[in-house]
């Protein structure tokens, strides 16, 4: 009985949808990450089928701050809204420019479609846009002493650079993920000016021969910046760009002497790698 429902009620959605003729969909198409100062570009697409456009309505946050209506004069009209600035020059029924973002300018950004009579039909997108500082620094490793040996614990710090929000941070020992609570420390956030954060975990393992692959150790620490994403159980269309990821790192080689296991030679290495805009590498050697 509850099938049989069902079934018929998708052959009368299938009828009204198949009679509709009028405004069909919308859809916003909003950067997800934005650097504080650049502008934003929002567009709003829609297929009004048959229908006559009768508005294009932005919301950020269900506040209304732009208003294009083709028929008034003049045709569009902003509104204020803290964190938003309209560029009313580049601004038009398709899509919204906004100059100079900020870090309130960071929401969920709403384009709502109405047609004119006799279908009033309406519809709507939405979609989040974040403004993110990437770390202009790489992240540092400090603690590191000028000899290790097996059985040595090795205790190191990694900082991250300045960001918002904050960076996340991975230790790496041979490549290997550490994922050992015991053997990580976090720290608490550091705050600095302009609302930047930096995070610092810490690396405590004792070292074993295990470590010592052909003599030598890769100690890294991976900075990431990833913003929290947009939930999947929304509604909306999420722009669909290459997810922007921020990762740099810091390399430590610690070697240790293949006659003698008592003492250690430190070879300390420093990569700097940015996977989203550029990859640098620097070499610093210190033969103890
Ligand atoms: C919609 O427009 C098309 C082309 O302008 C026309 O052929 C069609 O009959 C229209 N449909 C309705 C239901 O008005
Ligand atoms: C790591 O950083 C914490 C907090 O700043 C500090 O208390 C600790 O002494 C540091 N440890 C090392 C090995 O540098």
């Amino acid at each position: 009985m509850k099938l049989s429902w069902n079934i018929l009620f998708f052959a009368i959605l299938e009828v009204i949808n198949s009679t509709k003729t009028g405004l069909k969909w919308v859809r916003v198409n909003v950067p997800q990450f934005r650097v504080p100062g650049e502008t934003a570009q929002l567009q709003c697409e829609f297929d009004l089928g048959n229908d006559t456009l009768y508005s294009v309505k932005w919301y950020k946050d269900h506040e209304e701050f732009y208003r294009y209506l083709p028929k008034t004069r003049p045709q569009s009209t902003s509104y204020r809204v803290e964190g938003v600035q309209v560029d009313m020059q580049k601004s038009s029924s398709k899509k919204v420019v906004l100059h100079s973002v900020n870090w309130k300018t960071s929401g969920i950004y709403k384009c709502e479609v109405s047609a004119e009579a006799p279908s009033f039909s309406s519809a709507q997108s939405e979609a989040k846009m974040e403004i993110v500082s990437l770390p202009e620094e790489d992240p540092i490793i400090t603690g590191v002493k000028d000899e290790y040996s097996i059985g040595d614990e090795i205790n190191l710090n990694c900082t991250s650079g300045k960001s918002r929000p904050a960076s996340m941070l991975h230790w790496y020992i041979n490549e290997q993920q550490i994922q050992k609570p015991e053997a990580l420390i976090q720290y608490p956030i550091e705050h600095h000016t302009k609302g930047l954060v930096t995070t610092t975990l810490g690396l405590k393992v004792t070292l074993n021969s295990r470590h010592f692959l052909g003599g030598s150790m890769r100690v890294k620490c991976v900075a990431s910046l990833m913003p929290t994403l947009f939930g999947e159980d929304r509604e909306s269309e999420v722009q669909s760009l290459p997810i922007m990821r921020d990762t740099r790192e810091a390399l430590l080689l610690v070697k240790s002497a293949s006659t003698c296991h008592i003492s250690s030679v430190l070879v300390f290495i420093l990569t700097f790698l940015n996977v989203l805009f550029y990859h640098k590498i620097l070499n610093v050697n210190i033969f103890m």
